[in-house]
């Protein structure tokens, strides 16, 4: 399909909705993107018409349900071109993927003096899970730097990889930089190292090619909402070796074959990591939604996406008062700035009351901020339904608060 902005922001109900009696312009796709109607209808259909446990019972409902779950599954699968079914693992969100290979892998690798490489740009949920870990297992946490501009030292990161080394944890695109990370490079250098890698790919997925094969991870995490598709759903792909060695993060429900009092056997892949009832409702509305951008076509969306980050950048660096964080050469769809003496809160605020919402403060990145030395900025982050004609009123929106604070 061609990529058709009128039909694609048709799709967004939301975007139809008057905020201050004008027109939305939504800047925070960062923190979660809005919901096509595609994706609404699923989700009401299900629960209207269809809605039964999954792999529970024997029942029409039952099957119909379990078979669209498992259809979610495949259709995650082909996009992200995994090998198997069963290295989708069902989770709810990105921080609970994360935090599920976190304790799994350190419940079996990690020990006493061991190291997890991260990196000085992540978001807390891919730093956090790995301090929980190391204190767990007395390991050390070892942290790659970034540049002014935003990009991975990787001279630094070739460094940081000893015998000692067990698992590196980054993200592929930075949730207060837009800075798109050279993960493939990322992962050769691990496993010329015999190092597994996971990739945080919260801010990738819907912005990027994924393919798991090419990029040969070890594991990819990321969240249903911020790809258009519902919350409390996310997916953990995990290539089948870690999958089978890892031990289960949770007990009970599907992730069981046989239990007794002496001894319980546990369940094959991808259900030995699917423990209880799942948000299996979700994994269907997030089947949908990626086959609704799979048919927009992810390389239109690419375009896309850097059409609008060149403009803001071309459009906002115009603006003297302004500063820029974060200017990597390969960026996409997010810009973090601050207008020079305003804080990032009053920013903010100024600019809902524009009918322009954006994000403000750390982005969960405390490091990242501690860096340049401040204390948060204005994040404006896009998704498929924005424009350069929104860019244009954020930059005439700026320019007006920048005149007011002058008075
Ligand atoms: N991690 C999300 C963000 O960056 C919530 O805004």
């Amino acid at each position: 399909m061609n990529f058709n902005i009128n039909k694609i922001r048709q799709d967004f109900p939301i975007l139809r909705q008057k905020v201050y009696n004008k027109s939305l312009i939504y800047f925070d796709n960062g923190a979660t993107s809005q919901k096509p109607q595609q994706v609404i209808d699923v989700l009401n259909d299900y629960y209207l018409k269809h809605n039964s446990n999954i792999h529970r019972g024997v029942h029409f409902l039952s099957e119909k349900t379990t078979q669209a779950y498992e259809t979610a599954r495949k259709t995650i699968k082909n996009f992200i071109n995994a090998d198997n079914d069963y290295e989708i693992i069902f989770t709810a969100g990105t921080t609970a993927s994360i935090n599920l290979v976190a304790y799994s892998f350190a419940e079996k690798f990690l020990f006493e003096d061991d190291e997890i490489i991260i990196s000085e740009m992540e978001h807390h949920s891919n730093i956090v899970p790995w301090q929980i870990a190391c204190e767990r297992k007395k390991a050390k946490l070892k942290i790659i730097p970034f540049n002014n501009n935003g990009e991975l030292i990787l001279d630094e990161y070739k460094k940081l990889i000893t015998q000692k080394t067990k698992l590196i944890a980054v993200n592929h695109i930075s949730n207060s930089l837009g800075t798109i990370n050279p993960i493939k490079e990322i992962i050769k250098i691990a496993h010329s190292n015999n190092i597994p890698v996971l990739i945080d790919g919260a801010q990738g997925i819907q912005h990027q090619k994924v393919d798991v094969k090419d990029l040969d991870c070890d594991f990819y995490c990321f969240s249903g909402h911020k790809v258009y598709g519902p919350t409390g759903i996310g997916v953990l792909y995990g290539k089948q070796k870690w999958l089978d060695a890892l031990p289960p993060y949770q007990g009970g429900g599907d992730m069981i074959k046989s239990v007794s009092f002496e001894k319980t056997v546990y369940n094959d892949l991808p259900f030995k990591f699917e423990a209880g009832t799942t948000n299996y409702i979700g994994a269907i509305g997030l089947g949908q939604a990626i086959k609704y951008i799979d048919n927009i076509g992810i390389d239109e969306i690419i375009k896309h996406d850097k059409k609008l980050i060149d403009y803001a950048h071309k459009k906002l660096l115009e603006i003297p008062e302004i500063t820029i964080y974060g200017q990597a050469e390969k960026k996409s769809s997010i810009i973090s700035f601050l207008i020079n003496g305003i804080h990032h809160f009053d920013t903010g605020m100024l600019l809902d009351k524009m009918d322009i919402a954006v994000r403000t403060g750390t982005h969960c990145t405390m490091p990242l901020m501690k860096h340049y030395g401040i204390e948060g900025t204005v994040r404006a982050s896009f998704g498929i339904y924005n424009t350069c004609d929104e860019i244009d009123i954020l930059y005439n929106a700026i320019n007006k608060i920048i005149k007011m604070f002058k008075k």
